[in-house]
């Protein structure tokens, strides 16, 4: 079957994503610094599931109808306090090392991020939504061969209304890993540039990102600095996480094991 591998780098390609069929599509959503890493850490420490939404008004509505909800996420990078929501702090910011296992473990989340949370909702129509990350790399590239995803869309977060540079990263390390099934169908110039970026980049993965955007800002940070090297551990957790057509974001596959 003839494939397809594109990659869209700024959060304006996919609010444009609404206009385009994605009935057949398999997208993955990076957000490497730093939502779909947390996300993907989160579902790795025990969480029941995550509900991404792109606005705190609509967390807030959830914990409302369900109070047992945990409430995540940050505007500017900082867990959203009761100023910013009439009078309710919420239970975690994004860090990755705030996932724990005792905070989590069994819960459902309500999340929203400034850019990862909209990325995962404007691809809400495709297929299949996947988070990618470096940490479930290797796990989310044996899920799309197995699946023999024939049109594969990897949406960059991006940084505001940027490109970021870590998400351009991480798509080209999963395009390096589907190449053997990929290379040799349509693939895109951005795909193409993404991948070679990658090869550039690859041998120090750290002292590329703590160059971009988002690194300068985490690691200006004496108490976000960390999340950066967390966040670009290659196949710490080896689990497939997908959003499923209910918006909750789940552990689909541990290893070669389906979950219900
Ligand atoms: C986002 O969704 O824009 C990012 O995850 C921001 C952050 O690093 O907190």
């Amino acid at each position: 079957m003839p494939t397809t591998l594109e990659v869209l780098l700024a959060p304006a390609e996919y609010t444009l994503l609404a206009a385009r069929d994605l009935r057949q599509t398999v997208c993955v959503v990076f957000d490497v610094l730093r939502a779909t890493s947390t996300m993907v850490t989160a579902l790795g420490n025990g969480a029941a599931a995550i509900v991404p939404v792109a606005e705190i008004t609509e967390a807030l509505a959830i914990r409302k109808r369900q109070p047992e909800v945990l409430l995540a996420g940050e505007r500017d990078g900082r867990r959203i306090e009761a100023h910013l929501t009439g009078g309710v702090s919420f239970d975690l910011g994004n860090s990755p090392r705030e996932f724990t296992a005792a905070r989590i473990s069994g819960r459902t989340i309500a999340m929203t991020t400034t850019n990862g949370t909209r990325a995962l909702r404007a691809c809400a129509p495709a297929a299949a939504v996947l988070l990618g990350s470096f940490l479930n790399l290797r796990a989310t590239a044996e899920f799309i061969v197995e699946q023999a995803a024939a049109q594969l869309l990897l949406v960059g977060s991006g940084t505001l209304d940027q490109a970021a540079y870590e998400d351009v990263l991480g798509a080209g390390a999963l395009c390096d890993l589907l190449w053997p099934q990929y290379g040799g169908g349509a693939v895109s110039d951005s795909a193409q540039f993404a991948r070679r970026l990658f090869g550039c980049e690859q041998n120090d993965l750290l002292g590329a990102v703590a160059q971009s955007r988002n690194g300068r800002r985490l690691m200006a940070q004496a108490d976000l600095r960390e999340d950066v090297p967390v966040c670009l551990q290659r196949d710490l957790f080896n689990r497939v996480a997908g959003m499923g057509q209910d918006g909750l974001v789940r552990t689909w596959r541990i290893g070669g094991t389906t979950v219900d």
